[in-house]
């Protein structure tokens, strides 16, 4: 079987997980989206209602089933794919993936689930941390306005400048935290997406892939 990795990291907004998505259609890849399974594993310790800041409640982490599988997300076979993107679930995210007891676990997870065939992964680590030997490696990233625009049209209803307040917030609290931070790998291509169109982007990223994999 054919093994080709690639890893695409960036802040929150910047479109990795819609453009791993299609990517991984057109290509026949595998897509795991990491943030999904950090979220699964917040909306869980929520569910729980435990104090998510103390690693001491995190014992649940050998019991439960995570497993981000043809674009859903499942906690224990059942797919939570809707209730991760609640916004509760994604003001207390930063904090849990913050948790080393927490990243330890999703990385072994990540590393196993891309160890062979074609696999497309995305999240805040990859190219550093989890694939260090990805075969391509892609940061993206985009204004704050163009991402919280983007935010605004993928949530009916929402508020434009409480979005800006809310990625702003958390591209803070996912780069300077002390485990795994949101950061570009040195190897990895640096694409500004602010002026690009999402197939833009997308096709941009593939003539990459097949020129790598040929
Ligand atoms: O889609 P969005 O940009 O809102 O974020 P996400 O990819 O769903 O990730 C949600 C959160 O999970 C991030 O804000 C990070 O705190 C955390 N995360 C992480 O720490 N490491 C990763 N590899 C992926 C996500």
């Amino acid at each position: 079987m054919k093994n080709f990795k690639v890893a695409i990291d960036g802040p929150a907004g910047s479109g990795k997980s819609t453009i791993s998505k299609k990517i991984a259609a057109q290509l026949n890849f595998s897509h795991i989206d990491t943030g999904a399974m950090y979220r699964a594993v917040t909306l869980h310790a929520m569910n729980l209602g435990i104090d998510l800041s103390d690693e001491k409640n995190y014992d649940f982490l050998d019991e439960i089933e995570v497993l981000y599988l043809n674009n859903k997300i499942l906690l224990n076979g059942i797919d939570v794919s809707k209730e991760i993107r609640d916004p509760e679930v994604t003001s207390k995210v930063s904090l849990v993936s913050s948790l080393k007891i927490v990243r330890d676990k999703m990385v072994d997870l990540q590393k196993k689930a891309a160890s062979q065939g074609l696999v497309i992964m995305d999240g805040r680590d990859i190219g550093y941390n989890v694939l260090p030997d990805a075969d391509l490696k892609i940061f993206l990233t985009a204004s704050i306005e163009c991402r919280a625009l983007r935010r605004h049209k993928e949530l009916p209803g929402s508020n434009l400048q409480e979005l800006k307040e809310d990625l702003l917030k958390r591209d803070y609290a996912d780069s300077n935290r002390k485990e795994s931070p949101l950061k570009k790998a040195d190897d990895a291509l640096l694409l500004d997406t602010t002026n690009m169109t999402i197939d833009e982007v997308i096709s941009y990223i593939i003539c990459l892939i097949l020129e790598r994999m040929n």
